[in-house]
């Protein structure tokens, strides 16, 4: 028995192109279609979670909203994944920048992606698990956005499953940016462990790459225009990468 469609996914293998971008709200999905894809067609719209596959300069590519936090984009790509026949998916998202060296508007791409969730116990590894990207999407990312003379940075990113933290009281080195930020962790977003697992454990390819919307220690914030062209930047970027992986 075929595996699809499955309670999130109402779809079959051939509705998706092997490489999925994965913005976090189904509205971007929709974005991304009407914007940047030809003769885009809606492939799933179960839970109002909208994906599409169209073309991209030739080139065919889905992309499919995660929903926010971890619980959601790892339902999500693992059905893509296991039961869709996907190889890469990258995440398209938006982040807290906890270092100074960063500034808002800038790209991180997490090499590596820290998180305080407890998915990786479902695996039962006699340790801790270090989620990292795929390399090879990780290089063309970087090759095309040094091309598009982007600002961007690489290393690690934390995955929180809480947006909110309680740190009444806490003394200033246990606040999780700055613990985290000690550790040289460029910023704080809600998905890419959980996505970096599953690709992991399917044998797959992912690759979180996400736009710094907020500083949440210098306090820099966006406008919603900056937010908006920054994001068009970025999907710029994720549309060449999957290009450039098809070939
Ligand atoms: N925390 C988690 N996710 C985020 C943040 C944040 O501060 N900013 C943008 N995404």
């Amino acid at each position: 028995m075929a595996n699809y469609p499955t309670p999130h996914i109402d779809a079959t293998p051939d509705d998706f192109a092997p490489t999925v971008l994965m913005p976090g709200d189904p509205l971007r999905a929709g974005f991304i279609a009407d914007n940047f894809l030809q003769n885009a067609k809606l492939v799933n719209n179960v839970r109002g979670i909208q994906g599409y596959t169209g073309f991209y300069e030739g080139c065919r590519v889905s992309v499919m909203a995660s929903g926010m936090g971890m619980p959601s984009i790892g339902i999500y790509s693992y059905e893509l994944f296991n039961f869709f026949g996907v190889d890469n998916i990258m995440r398209i998202g938006s982040a807290g920048a906890i270092s100074e060296k960063i500034r808002v508007r800038d790209i991180v791409i997490g090499m590596g992606a820290c998180t305080n969730s407890d998915y990786a116990s479902q695996y039962h590894l006699p340790g801790s698990f270090a989620p990292i990207c795929s390399y090879g999407m990780l290089k063309v990312c970087t090759e095309t956005a040094s091309e598009m003379g982007l600002r961007y940075h690489v290393g690690n990113l934390l995955s929180s499953d809480t947006f909110y933290n309680d740190v009444e009281g806490l003394p200033e080195a246990f606040i999780p940016s700055k613990a985290w930020g000690k550790m040289g962790v460029m910023a704080i977003e809600m998905e890419a462990a959980a996505l970096y697992m599953n690709a992991a454990r399917a044998g797959k390819n992912a690759l979180a790459i996400c736009t710094v919307s907020d500083h949440l220690i210098t306090g820099e914030e966006t406008t919603a225009e900056e937010r908006r062209s920054s994001f068009t930047d970025m999907m710029e970027l994720a549309l060449k990468t999957a290009k450039k992986l098809e070939k």
